[in-house]
């Protein structure tokens, strides 16, 4: 295929909504006068635990906000100390690392393994008596060795947190990834394989630590509107503020976009893989170009398409020159400022950081697009 026929531009992420679908379950929101917490938002906390079996589910404003609600939320329960550690990813959006901060907890960082997720290995060594927590990050193509990080957690009483920001329907022989996790937060942002604008779940495995979530998400209140409007006692209006809490709880209009694409995700995820496919078959074995393999027994969401590129930056302008924008995911974190004196040494993460390329999968790409994309990344290896 030659670059004249690139025309229409295909970028890294376009969400599909079902516009009629969507648009009948905002106007429930604004008939009934009902936009914020509550209403949507129950229900679809409770269709989200139905579909993942997971026992919690906590509707948030974002996996920003869900992470550190999670990371928040362990540390007071289990009385985790400043300068505490967590063993995390320099390989992530800085979503997942600036919430241990925030919580003035120390990330220390440990390598990928070839699925670019953390490597059980790494973390082993890195474990300390200040160790509290491990944070997973489910990479858009799969679950790497989360299994084995688990048991890691386990074995050596460390609280594991999931960031499932990309695994909405990511399933592991064939259960919903988080089962194994004390804290699993999920994005629902514009760009992910579940769309709504902006939102995102925590789901905690402890039922205690979900109703304190539900509080610190409200500012630290311990009623909300939706109970103290619905609620039948002469004293409903009434509540008290427990903690100096934040305002992270999702809104009903968010909720009513996410029930929709929830009732699609996994016929949306499932042409992702096709696509993903296609362009394994294209690309694998190809010189210059590393595939990065799905862990065994994984069916993953397949938010992203990643490849590890030779000369990425100049194989960027290639494909820009043609009409193709893909993205990267992600800069190590450790070249930023913020985390430059993390002392980190996580050499395959570094690497990765250099060559990683993120091609455009979305549902509104067929196959045609796969290869067109594809034949101009071999186009610039000179095939
Ligand atoms: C790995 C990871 N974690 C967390 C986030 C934050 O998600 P949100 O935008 O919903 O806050 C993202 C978003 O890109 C992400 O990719």
């Amino acid at each position: 295929m030659s670059a004249d026929c690139a025309v229409r531009p295909i970028h890294l992420f376009v969400p599909t909504y079902r516009v009629e679908e969507c648009l009948a379950q905002v106007r429930e929101c604004l008939e009934k006068g009902w936009t914020g917490l509550g209403f949507k938002t129950v229900a679809f906390e409770e269709e989200w635990k139905k579909y993942t079996g997971l026992p919690n589910a906590h509707f948030t404003a974002s996996a920003t906000a869900g992470l550190h609600l999670a990371v928040r939320i362990l540390k007071e329960s289990k009385g985790w100390a400043e300068g505490d550690e967590i063993i995390t990813t320099p390989l992530t959006f800085v979503s997942t690392n600036h919430v241990i901060l925030h919580e003035r907890l120390q990330p220390v960082f440990a390598d990928v393994d070839r699925h670019l997720c953390l490597d059980p290995e790494g973390i082993r060594k890195r474990i300390t008596p200040r160790t509290r927590a491990v944070m997973f990050v489910g990479m858009g193509v799969n679950a790497g060795q989360l299994d084995a990080i688990a048991q890691v957690c386990k074995k050596r009483g460390v609280s594991l947190i999931l960031d499932a920001a990309h695994m909405a329907g990511t399933r592991v022989a064939g259960r919903h990834v988080g089962h194994e996790a004390d804290a699993i937060v999920f994005s629902f942002h514009a760009v992910k394989n579940l769309p709504t604008a902006d939102a995102g779940m925590v789901c905690f495995r402890d039922s205690k630590l979900d109703s304190e979530a539900r509080k610190w998400s409200w500012l630290g209140i311990n009623k909300d509107t939706y109970t103290r409007t619905h609620g039948q006692d002469a004293y409903k209006w009434r509540y008290d503020v427990e903690h100096v809490g934040f305002k992270y709880h999702g809104n009903s209009v968010m909720a009513a976009l996410a029930l929709v694409a929830l009732r699609h995700l996994d016929e949306d995820n499932s042409r992702r893989r096709h696509l993903a496919d296609r362009y394994s078959e294209l690309l694998s074995g190809y010189p210059g170009l590393e595939l990065v393999p799905v862990a065994p027994l994984c069916e993953p969401s397949r938010h992203l398409y990643q490849v590890l590129a030779a000369n990425r930056d100049e194989l960027m302008l290639h494909l820009n020159k043609r009409e193709i924008y893909p993205g990267v995911h992600y800069q190590d974190n450790t070249t930023y400022r913020m985390y430059a004196e993390s002392g980190a040494n996580c050499p395959r993460a570094r690497t990765a950081s250099d060559r990683l390329i993120s091609l455009p999968l979305h549902l509104r790409m067929n196959t045609e697009d796969v290869d067109r994309v594809a034949y101009a990344v071999r186009e610039f290896y000179g095939g």
